[in-house]
């Protein structure tokens, strides 16, 4: 292995590498980077590579068939159903996390994977509890709201206030002097989810800094149907804890013109947010175990905690389960590669990737090992290809990885800073990785919300991505080279 790399080496000298950036859509999980499209216009991978790659065509086909038109047609969707159906949302710290987690684990010895095994892991144990909005000047009305992640709570008889509204952190700093004592509300414009997010996860400690007593949000979503939005907030270091919440797109627009009405706004809310002591939780692995090079290890992933708040269907439910998906396959076609596909359900991403970060401590002696790390955690929406972190050489092997699964027409390819949430731990670190890229403009319309179900998942959608997954898993686990591990990327 050691000469093939050194052979890879010297091939990125050749490389010619065009560069193109196209505005920017892509949407994502979790406060990341904007992601830029860069297209690899010409690759000069030897001719011996390309033939490599392109003789997985039968054994791609092979897979895809299965997933769609096969065996495996339908499957991903109804385990994903009976999944969420029977556990519904599964936050850090909760027993029914616990329960799916059992869950995953027994369904993956039953279909045969290698050293199925949880480990476990200290999460955050955050309890919403009942919680309200009431408008009560200059009229009454019920304001939805979603407390967010590791708020504290009103008083029992809640915090009565009046609001000021701002539409940025500029703009709170102009009216510092007026917001003491007040509950401010960010009626921010949402840019895009990775630029926008900064309000959820600051907006609190920067209204606590000038005095307010709670701050509430407009929810990180470019639509709504009078759906609230929660996630993750920290307070920052030595401010006053405020309770803070998400408040919808619309109730943000309509706190605004009433303000901008010049009339006094009274809000009284009610939050039995609460942080108990951390819960033991766990990171699921399972693996089919490489046949020439165990040790070295193709990963893929997805969380299967989510919020409390919908079914956690999308996020991550789709996710992580084409990743279950993608093993189980490839086990019930006999496919084994020659290194390791390892198939992990990280725990705890909602809290910070708390079980990833674990993972990456107690593992770091194993990273030299981890050829390529892919997760899917932006929804399962119609496949278009991969989305990848990897030097020029990497992404021209992606590209013709990726041509092999023309059949279901998701060949695209685009390098990105950030891709993924938990597996960035390492992809900032240099270790190559991919993530799924699909058809999920309509992401954030769902997303920590109530609306978070099933219905947002499709049968044929997510049979293509377990072949996507399935296929490029196996094909990066099963070529003679090791994926190449390129330090830098001109
Ligand atoms: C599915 O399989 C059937 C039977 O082999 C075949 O007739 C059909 O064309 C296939 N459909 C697709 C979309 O591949
Ligand atoms: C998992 O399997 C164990 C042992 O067979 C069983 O006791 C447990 O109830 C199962 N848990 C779930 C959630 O299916
Ligand atoms: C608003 O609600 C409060 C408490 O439920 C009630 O006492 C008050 O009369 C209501 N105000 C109006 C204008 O309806
Ligand atoms: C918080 O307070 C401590 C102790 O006074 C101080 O050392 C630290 O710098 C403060 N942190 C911030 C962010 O102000
Ligand atoms: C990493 O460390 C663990 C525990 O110390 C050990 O069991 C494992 O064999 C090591 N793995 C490698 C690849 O060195
Ligand atoms: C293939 O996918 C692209 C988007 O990547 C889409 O524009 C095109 O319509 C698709 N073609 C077919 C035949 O579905
Ligand atoms: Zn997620």
């Amino acid at each position: 292995m050691g000469v093939r790399r050194n052979f890879i080496v010297l091939w990125t000298v050749a490389l010619t590498l065009v560069v193109c950036d196209v505005s920017n859509n892509k949407i994502e999980d979790d406060d990341k980077l904007i992601t830029k499209k860069r297209t690899l216009s010409e690759c000069n991978l030897p001719t011996k590579l390309k033939t490599e790659i392109a003789s997985y065509a039968s054994t791609v086909e092979k897979i895809i068939n299965a997933a769609v038109n096969g065996s495996f047609k339908g499957v991903t969707y109804q385990e994903l159903s009976l999944f969420v159906d029977t556990f519904g949302n599964r936050i850090a710290g909760s027993q029914n996390l616990e329960n799916a987690i059992d869950y995953m684990i027994n369904k993956s010895i039953a279909n045969g994977l290698d050293n199925v095994h949880g480990e476990e892991v200290q999460v955050p144990h955050w309890v919403r509890g009942f919680e309200s909005a009431t408008l009560v000047e200059p009229r009454n009305a019920s304001i939805s709201i979603l407390g967010l992640g590791n708020s504290v709570g009103t008083p029992p008889e809640g915090i009565l206030a009046e609001v000021l509204v701002v539409k940025s952190f500029d703009d709170l700093q102009s009216k510092a002097e007026q917001a003491k004592g007040k509950i401010v509300v960010y009626n921010e414009d949402f840019v895009s989810y990775g630029s926008t997010v900064i309000y959820r996860g600051k907006g609190a400690t920067e209204a606590s800094k000038v005095g307010a007593v709670a701050s509430l949000i407009r929810s990180i979503t470019p639509f709504s149907l009078n759906t609230p939005h929660t996630g993750m907030q920290t307070y920052g270091q030595n401010v006053t804890k405020i309770p803070t919440a998400c408040i919808t797109l619309e109730d943000a627009h309509f706190l605004q013109r009433l303000q901008d009405e010049g009339r006094t706004i009274k809000i009284l809310l009610k939050m039995e947010a609460h942080t108990l002591p951390d819960k033991t939780s766990r990171n699921v692995v399972a693996e089919i175990e490489g046949t020439e090079h165990p040790e070295k290890v193709v990963i893929v992933s997805g969380h299967i905690d989510s919020w409390d708040v919908g079914n956690g269907a999308m996020d991550d439910g789709g996710g992580f389960f084409i990743s279950w998906a993608a093993l189980a396959l490839l086990k019930s076609l006999g496919l084994k590669a020659k290194r390791t596909v390892r198939a992990i359900f990280w725990t705890a991403e909602e809290f910070g990737y708390v079980g990833a970060y674990q993972y990456a401590t107690r593992h770091a002696n194993e990273t030299d090992n981890f050829i390529f790390m892919m997760e899917s955690d932006s929804g399962t929406f119609d496949p278009v290809g991969l989305q990848y972190s990897a030097g020029t050489t990497g992404g021209c092997i992606i590209q013709e990885v990726m041509k092999l699964l023309a059949p279901i027409n998701a060949t695209r390819t685009r390098q990105s800073p950030s891709v993924g949430s938990d597996i960035e731990i390492w992809t900032s670190e240099g270790v190559p990785g991919g993530s799924l890229d699909t058809e999920n403009d309509k992401y954030f319309w769902y997303h920590h919300s109530n609306a978070d179900t099933l219905e947002v998942e499709n049968p044929q959608s997510l049979d293509k991505n377990t072949a996507l997954w399935a296929s490029v898993a196996y094909v990066l686990a099963d070529l003679s080279i090791d994926f190449p591990r390129e330090t830098t990327d001109g």
